[in-house]
């Protein structure tokens, strides 16, 4: 059992594969936080934050000096005398906006319940306690889920107005830890489109630290990621805990080192322009947050992410099987396409080990460049004289089977969907709403416009040959109005927008399970938990240079598992930055990934194009290792001039490998590279290098030539041999 609860000191103790995480109901009835950290025996903690005292700190009962400012909690209210970080912001219909929450009782339950409308972890055993604010006729539930195999414990919370009057949630966290120790560094990662996700670290000091996204959408600047850890924490070193939003709207994770010599970290959806009306009876869920903690380094850390999400995120009909290698028009066409075009790039990939052909934006509407029709979900006749029906046979013909693109939430302003409903964007009264990349976003937060969707793109999947769709999402939210809620709604238009995208891919994954979801916004400006639930894998970035993935794929593997990130190989110069790198890098990268192609195959060498076989064989060779492997990073091209990462089988009976050196020097040294993760006494066989034991290739490391090229990789399989 992971779940117990200590009657004679009112503790719970929730525990994972190395981690506790130990809570108390206190005197007063508040839940105090005790620890989170190495495993632990259950023995009592409740002197730990006996007495604690702060001068000038407000008490809530004056004779005993108690001050919820000094008390660690696991869920902090606003306006008792606690000036941290509130997790909780209620305006009453008297106008007050203090609550206090004290412990009222709780559950263990076996079977984990859903979110209402959003995704969610599966399985594991999971722990309700109910607090009430007696004042308030306010109830909150806050959910812990623990498993057993993994560091890591899920959190939500469930706030219910048991009241006759209307009250506003103005803000609900997911969660709030306080940690009893001020002195962590915190790690994100931000970026922008074609540079997603890169490490960031900083000294947590006294001022509050925060990643957050107010554009409606997880994005790509800031991932709804922070960690902290250890000063002197690196991949292998440290105790580090990692959170991360199984949200992918306007988010916010807060963490602050307090005067006490505390940190406290909360996050959910971010507070900025949210409020939501609960009426009498009803209750209001925050996604889902998941803490993950290891006790030696980022490394770990990132594990213990991976197998959660494999395990019990993506869809199980897809987690662990063989994904689809791509060919993608996007890059080789782009708008400028036609029946012959794309028949002669499906000819030409027959053969070669590519599986699946998708057509990507354009095939629609009277769309010729990004000015017009998104919202026109039929065919382009223009373009397309024989529809899909034809581009479907020719792949037929050729043993590939077909995708397409869409970007169901959004509209052009010049399209027949605008002109029939010219109130089914988001925008506020009166105003033009802002465009980005010619386009309005769908008011998702109005049901008709969902219901619309689950309709017309049903149909499309309905009647075609469809076996692969590419979700897109091309911009970010302005105005955040929503012409169909009422006025006193107006501020739930973001979340409710939300929810309105997690229904439609419900809808359509639920209906389609045979379809095969990949997201995508802008390259990767949602990759987050919350569309991992829907879409086994994500376009991790619109940038697909070698060199530029280097960067991208270590900052996402933080978080995310290999197999959840998708990477192509394409032309050179590459067409967002202008580099040219060897083909064979461009494979072995994008073999550290979910594969696909995106460039026109005839413009290949004769010698590049021969490659593709080779290339896909390999792939195919080393796909269980991508989907169910433990990944190791080696070096950090962050941090040095090599980007090198492994994965090992769980049996540690096999691995790949790969290194890129990012550029070239004169009479550089030999890097010797120490592998991870095997198994110290077997012996492995490497090709072309030889049979070495583990502990030589863990404390010796390979050595690999000095006078690598630029962008140069090596990449191979390592596999136990019998001695
Ligand atoms: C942005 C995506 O990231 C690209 O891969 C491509 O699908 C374009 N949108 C199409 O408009």
């Amino acid at each position: 059992m992971s779940i117990r609860f200590c009657e004679q000191n009112k503790t719970f103790y929730l525990a994972g594969k190395e981690y506790s995480y130990i809570f108390r109901v206190n005197d007063e009835g508040y839940l105090e936080h005790l620890y989170y950290g190495k495993r632990l025996s259950e023995e009592n903690l409740s002197w730990m934050f006996e007495k604690m005292h702060c001068s000038f700190s407000p008490c809530y009962m004056e004779w005993k000096e108690i001050s919820l400012n000094v008390i660690p909690q696991e869920f902090a209210t606003y306006g008792r005398g606690d000036y941290r970080i509130p997790s909780v912001l209620i305006k009453a219909h008297n106008g007050s906006r203090i609550t206090d929450f004290r412990y009222k009782t709780h559950t263990i339950l076996q079977e984990k319940p859903a979110i209402l409308g959003m995704p969610t972890l599966r399985g594991g055993e999971t722990l309700v306690v109910t607090l009430e604010d007696k004042a308030n006729a306010l109830e909150l539930d806050l959910y812990y889920t623990v498993y057993e195999e993994i560091s890591a414990v899920a959190r939500r919370s469930v706030i219910r107005n048991g009241g006759e009057s209307a009250v506003s949630v103005l803000k609900i966290s997911s969660f709030n830890l306080d940690i009893n120790r001020a002195d962590f560094d915190s790690v994100a990662l931000y970026g922008a489109p074609t540079r997603e996700r890169e490490i960031e670290r900083t000294s947590l000091s006294h001022h509050i630290c925060e990643v957050s996204s107010t554009r409606g959408a997880s994005s790509h600047q800031a991932n709804p990621f922070m960690v902290l850890c250890d000063k002197n924490a690196d991949e292998y070193n440290g105790e580090v805990y990692g959170f991360n939003l199984i949200y992918s709207g306007s988010h916010s994770i807060k963490a602050q080192a307090t005067e006490i010599g505390f940190t406290r970290i909360s996050g959910g959806i971010n507070e900025q322009d949210f409020s939501w009306l609960l009426g009498a009876g009803e209750s209001f869920e925050t996604p889902e947050a998941v803490l993950a903690y290891s006790d030696s380094g980022f490394n770990k850390l990132s594990q213990q992410f991976h197998d959660l999400y494999r395990e019990y995120l993506i869809n199980p009909n897809f987690s662990y099987k063989k994904r689809p290698v791509l060919l993608n028009n996007w890059e080789s066409t782009y708008f400028n396409f036609d029946e012959k075009k794309l028949c002669d790039l499906i000819e030409k990939a027959k053969g070669t080990g590519i599986d699946t052909f998708v057509l990507d934006d354009g095939w629609f509407g009277k769309r010729n460049d990004d000015w017009s029709s998104l919202g026109d979900w039929f065919v382009n006749r223009d373009k397309l004289p024989g529809g899909l029906t034809a581009i479907i046979e020719k792949c037929r013909e050729c043993n590939i089977k077909f995708g397409l693109w869409f970007e169901p939430e959004m509209i052009s302003e010049n399209s027949d969907l605008f002109r029939a409903h010219p109130n089914w964007h988001i925008a506020a009264p009166n105003v033009k709403a802002c465009k980005s990349r010619h386009q309005w976003m769908l008011d998702f937060a109005n049901p008709d416009v969902v219901e619309y969707m689950k309709k017309v793109i049903g149909e499309m999947l309905r009647t075609n040959d469809i076996s692969y769709v590419k979700w897109d999402a091309n911009r970010t939210m302005t105005e955040f109005c929503s012409p169909y809620l009422p006025t006193e709604r107006q501020q739930e238009t973001a979340h409710r927008y939300m929810l309105g995208v997690y229904e439609l891919a419900r809808y359509l994954t639920e209906t389609f399970p045979n379809v095969f979801f990949e997201g995508c916004a802008g390259g990767g400006g949602r990759f987050d938990p919350a569309m991992l639930y829907y879409f086994p894998q994500i376009w991790t970035s619109d940038n697909s240079d070698a060199a530029c993935r280097a960067y991208i794929q270590y900052g996402t593997s933080m978080c995310y598992p290999l197999s959840a990130m998708s990477g192509h190989i394409s032309i050179c110069p590459n067409h967002q930055v202008g580099r040219v790198t060897p083909m064979q890098s461009r494979m072995d990268m994008a073999s550290f990934c979910a594969t696909g192609y995106e460039l026109n195959l005839h413009a290949l060498t004769e010698e590049d194009f021969l490659k593709i076989s080779s290339h896909i064989t390999f792939y195919n060779g080393i796909q269980d290792l991508i989907l169910r492997g433990d990944l190791y990073r080696l070096l950090s091209p962050f941090e040095g001039n090599y980007f090198s990462q492994m994965v090992v089988s769980k049996d540690k009976m096999r691995a790949v490998f790969i290194i890129m050196k990012m550029f070239a020097k004169c009479n550089d040294v030999y890097p010797f590279v120490k592998l991870k993760g095997l198994d110290k006494h077997k012996y492995y066989s490497i090709e072309g290098m030889g049979t070495f034991k583990g502990d030589v290739l863990m404390n010796v490391g390979l050595r690999f030539p000095k006078n690598m090229k630029d962008f140069e990789t090596k990449c191979f399989t390592i596999e136990a041999v019998e001695t």
